[in-house]
């Protein structure tokens, strides 16, 4: 990873908006991971935990979380928000600050996610693989690890590469603000199927002064077979393809690929 591209970078402007998205708030995964938390009956392992979308439901559910970030801003964020649970929550949450390519953590769990796509932030294969072996390492023997991307559209493959779109219109603010959010992708490669995208986050004060913020990162897509192939070659069966966080079954027009794997 190259030092520009670390997430502390990446999120580091913007950390303090991710909430405000309704975009991500209103993703419909959280309680499918709720269900997967009870399910395994915890503790959790979260890589890429960001500010804790999907970690505070799982933790006032009553499942223990390890929460595990490269990126100090968006943990501070968390931090922040778990100072205002009640007690018992707190004491069900811990926090990491670390790469997902490199952890030790003290004891296996049943439980190891990636929501949200953070895994996408991997881009080589020699990354991919290193953190799977690492998951491997922290699994209980038949503990699951879910792996959670995108079903590469159209958008990225293709283009419309350089066009900007507003894929956030203009949202409310706590201090009376708004944002809004205008995304490029301003290059995609077929060959490393990298995306590089840019995110312009355009604030507007009470007062009328807007200042923009950066957000430029590149992605890593995936088609089903490699990623299969991935998982089983690493050593994870995989006892489900979810298109969705319905459950539905996987298909070539699904939006997401949600895999349920199990440390073979
Ligand atoms: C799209 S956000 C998802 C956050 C959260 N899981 C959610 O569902 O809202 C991706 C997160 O992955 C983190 N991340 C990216 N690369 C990472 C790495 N190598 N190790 C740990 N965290 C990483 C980023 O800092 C960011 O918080």
């Amino acid at each position: 990873m190259r030092f520009e591209e670390s997430p502390d970078i990446i999120y580091g402007e913007t950390a303090h908006l991710y909430d405000h998205l309704p975009r991500y708030t209103n993703r419909v995964d959280r309680d499918f991971y709720v269900s997967e938390a009870l399910a395994s009956g915890g503790p959790v392992l979260e890589l890429g935990c960001g500010t804790g979308r999907v970690l505070f439901p799982i933790a006032r559910a009553g499942v223990p979380i390890i929460g595990l970030d490269l990126a100090a801003p968006m943990l501070a964020i968390l931090k922040q928000k778990l100072a205002t649970e009640p007690t018992e929550v707190q004491d069900r949450v811990q926090l990491v600050l670390g790469t997902m390519l490199d952890f030790h953590i003290e004891g296996c769990f049943p439980l190891i996610t990636t929501p949200f796509r953070s895994f996408q932030h991997l881009l080589t294969q020699e990354d991919q693989a290193t953190c799977l072996e690492h998951v491997k390492l922290h699994l209980t023997p038949g503990g699951r690890f879910i792996l959670d991307i995108f079903q590469p559209d159209e958008e990225i493959i293709n283009g419309p590469v350089g066009t900007p779109v507003e894929d956030v219109h203009p949202v409310a603010l706590p201090n009376g603000g708004t944002l809004r959010r205008i995304t490029r992708v301003m290059a995609a490669c077929p060959k490393t199927q990298v995306a590089d995208i840019q995110m312009a986050y355009e604030v507007t004060a009470p007062d009328g002064v807007i200042t923009r913020y950066i957000q430029a990162f590149k992605w890593r897509y995936f088609f089903r077979p490699e990623v299969e192939a991935l998982l089983e070659s690493h050593g994870f069966r995989i006892l489900d393809l979810y298109g969705n966080y319905d459950r539905s079954p996987h298909s070539d027009a699904s939006p997401e690929m949600v895999f349920v794997t199990e440390r073979a």
